[in-house]
Formats: structure tokens, C-alpha cells, sequence
């Protein structure tokens, strides 16, 4: 298996915090931190593109662009993972945009949509965290409060993956995740 693992903490059974490179997990989806043109850009939306192969930019091009908070599912192609799940996370302006309630569309569109593919297991990058600026802990506490809240009904997800890429974001999910 090619999954590069370099910490990981399973709490309930159905969520687990790691840190790694999400291209290399073998979930049934990944989700992509995008922008709404679909076609590509830097940070994680950089990897999951290198990683998947040029026909994911051709599957991207024929949905067309994503609103933020919106997200559009589409094949992973050469990653482990089935599918990749774009969401568009809010560019962060101070606070007061609706970027709070943006974020957490993000989340639970993203999950609707694994569940719509018959999902059981969805990895999530800290969208939003890297060039759009959102304070990681404010990111962080509303990645866990809509993932916790959407797996309280029944679906097809058996595991949700935080997946960081450094340690902030990491230890910020685990005090989280440690007060669940
Ligand atoms: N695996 C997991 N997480 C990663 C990886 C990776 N391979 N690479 C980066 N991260 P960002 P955003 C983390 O900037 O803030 C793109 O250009 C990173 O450390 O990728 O939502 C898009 O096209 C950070 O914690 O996404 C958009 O234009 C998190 O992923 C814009 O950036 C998100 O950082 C979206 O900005």
C-alpha cells in the first residue's frame, strides 16, 4: 500500500486525524480544496492534479466551474482513491463575508455527496488554511463541529479522515477531537 502514515490517531470509530500527503491515501474519496474554475492550482489542489493525471483536469473541465462552498464529485483516475470530492472553500476577508457558514457547506456538501456515491470513507484537507487564509483554529473547530453533526445520521460513512499537513493544523484537531 502506498499510504504514507506518518501519525495517526483513530477516536471514535469513525474518526481518525493523520498527517500526511492526501494523494497517497487509499479513502474511497478525497476531497480537494479548489477554486471555483476546477482547473487547477497550487497547495493541495496542485498534488491531488500531479497525482491523479491529466484526465482529472479533463473530467473538471466538462463540469464547468463550482461556487464556494459548493462541491462536484469526479473520479480519482490514478490516485487510490475512487473519487475525488472538489469543494471551493471561502477566501477569508476578516469574518464578516459569511465565510463561517461557507466553510462548513463545504464539509457537509462534500459528505453528501461521498454518501450519493456510496462512500465509506472520505479524507478532508484543512480547507481553506493555506492561501485563502482562514484561521486554522476557527477552520479546525468547524471541520469537526460539520463533520461530527452530519455522521450523527446514518449514511453510508463509516470513516472520516482529518488529513493535516503540518503539525499546527494537527495538534489543533487533536485538542479538538480530544474534548469529543
Ligand atoms: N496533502 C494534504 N494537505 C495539503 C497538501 C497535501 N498534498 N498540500 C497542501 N496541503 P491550500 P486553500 C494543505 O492552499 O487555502 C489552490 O491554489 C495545506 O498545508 O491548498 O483552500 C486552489 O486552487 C493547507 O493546510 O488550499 C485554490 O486557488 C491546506 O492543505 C486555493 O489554493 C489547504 O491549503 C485554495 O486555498
Amino acid at each position: 500500500m502506498r499510504r504514507t502514515k506518518l501519525n495517526s490517531i483513530m477516536y471514535t470509530p469513525k474518526l481518525e486525524l493523520i498527517i500526511a500527503d492526501i494523494t497517497t491515501l487509499d479513502a474511497d474519496a478525497i476531497v480537494n480544496a479548489a477554486n471555483s474554475s476546477l482547473l487547477g492550482g497550487g497547495g493541495v489542489d496542485g498534488a491531488i492534479h500531479r497525482a491523479s493525471g491529466p484526465e482529472l483536469l479533463e473530467a473538471c473541465r466538462e463540469i464547468g466551474s463550482c461556487p464556494t462552498g459548493e462541491a462536484r464529485i469526479t473520479p480519482g483516475f490514478k490516485l487510490l482513491a475512487r473519487y475525488v470530492i472538489h469543494t471551493v472553500g471561502p477566501i477569508w476577508h476578516g469574518g464578516n463575508n459569511n465565510e463561517e457558514h461557507l466553510l462548513k457547506s463545504c464539509y457537509i456538501n462534500s459528505l453528501q455527496l461521498a454518501v450519493d456515491s456510496n462512500c465509506r470513507s472520505v479524507a478532508f484537507p484543512n480547507i481553506s488554511t493555506g492561501v485563502y487564509g482562514f484561521p486554522k483554529d476557527r477552520a479546525a473547530s468547524i471541520a469537526v463541529t460539520s463533520v461530527v453533526e452530519f455522521l450523527k445520521t446514518p449514511s453510508s460513512i463509516e470513516k472520516v479522515i482529518f488529513c493535516c499537513f503540518g503539525n499546527e493544523n494537527y495538534d489543533l484537531y487533536k485538542d479538538l477531537l480530544n474534548e469529543k
